[in-house]
């Protein structure tokens, strides 16, 4: 079997690390591939002796250059926070299916979390194609709101960059889906995107549902192969690795009794979401 050219390991230097937030850093690498990604993909991250994970690409040939962005979970996500200027990690991909991008003039983004990462590089994308953009970052707490200062810079057209915070201590006193639901009320959008934390995903998708907007999410579940051989990513009759990470509204409804209630670990078990 031949492997595809994007599934071969290479071996990055980390060019820049930067602390984005107490638990995310981001890493600044060069790749020929992801050079050519579509905000949306991803890259197995690989930490040898520890690890390979998948991580979403959160900049895309910004001058030549990738990055990548990383919450402190456990031990793959630890290894790579340990990484400094001039280390290095392996890497596969960039795979799967990102955000579809042509021809959406007025959107919404809504994203929470390490969900923000690709976002970032959605928006860079946006920009390029002079849409409207209202991006609503959600956060527990004020100094978990990633790339609020970054989003702030993209040089865009038009631009609201609207925050939310759960204990109020900045902007939307609350959680970043009211902020959407009123706006909805109120505006005409032709696209909603949304990367976060399953419920609030769940929650967005029933939104754009009842007022008619089109809606792209980008799903986590566990990988491995990442090229649609081990079935550890499933969700209904997709593979998210490969099928997705972004699905549109019409596939999240086909996969309604999963998305929003559970996924799988690596045993196959049910786990809440
Ligand atoms: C398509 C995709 C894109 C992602 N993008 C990002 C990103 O941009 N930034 C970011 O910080 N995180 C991202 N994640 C989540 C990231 O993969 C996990 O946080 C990481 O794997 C945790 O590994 P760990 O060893 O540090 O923690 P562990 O303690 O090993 O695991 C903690 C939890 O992380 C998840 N996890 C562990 N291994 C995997 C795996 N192989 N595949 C999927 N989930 C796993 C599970 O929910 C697990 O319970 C993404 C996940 C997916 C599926
Ligand atoms: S990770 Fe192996 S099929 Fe998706």
């Amino acid at each position: 079997m031949i492997l595809p050219d994007i599934n071969r390991l290479r071996i990055v230097d980390v060019l820049e690390a930067a602390r984005e937030s107490p638990s995310v850093k981001t890493f600044i690498f060069s790749d020929r591939l992801c050079r050519r990604a579509v905000p949306g993909q991803f890259v197995m991250v690989w930490i040898p002796s520890v690890d390979e994970v998948p991580i979403s690409l959160s900049g895309i040939g910004l001058e030549g250059l990738c990055s990548i962005s990383v919450g402190l979970v456990g031990k793959a996500t630890e290894a790579i926070h340990k990484l400094r200027k001039g280390d290095c990690f392996g890497i596969r991909g960039p795979f799967g299916r990102g955000f579809s991008v042509g021809g959406k003039r007025r959107v919404m983004i809504v994203g929470g979390g390490t969900g923000l990462a690709p976002l970032s590089a959605l928006t860079d994308k946006l920009a390029k194609v002079n849409a409207d953009i209202t991006f609503l970052f959600g956060a527990k707490i004020r100094n978990e709101l990633l790339f609020y200062d970054r989003i702030g810079k993209v040089p865009l057209r038009e631009a609201r960059v609207v925050p939310a915070t759960e204990d109020g201590s900045y902007g939307f006193d609350g959680v970043v889906t009211d902020v959407a639901e009123e706006m909805l009320k109120k505006e005409r959008f032709d696209m909603v995107y949304t990367c976060g934390p399953e419920q609030m995903m769940y929650k967005m998708l029933l939104l754009a549902e009842k007022h008619h907007v089109p809606i792209e999410a980008s799903l986590e579940r566990l990988m491995r192969c990442a090229i649609g051989l081990c079935g550890s990513c499933v969700i209904g009759k997709y593979r998210v690795c490969k099928d997705g990470p972004v699905f549109s509204g019409e596939e999240l409804r086909e996969v309604k009794d999963e998305f929003g209630r559970f996924k799988r670990d690596f045993n196959g078990s049910r786990i809440t979401v």
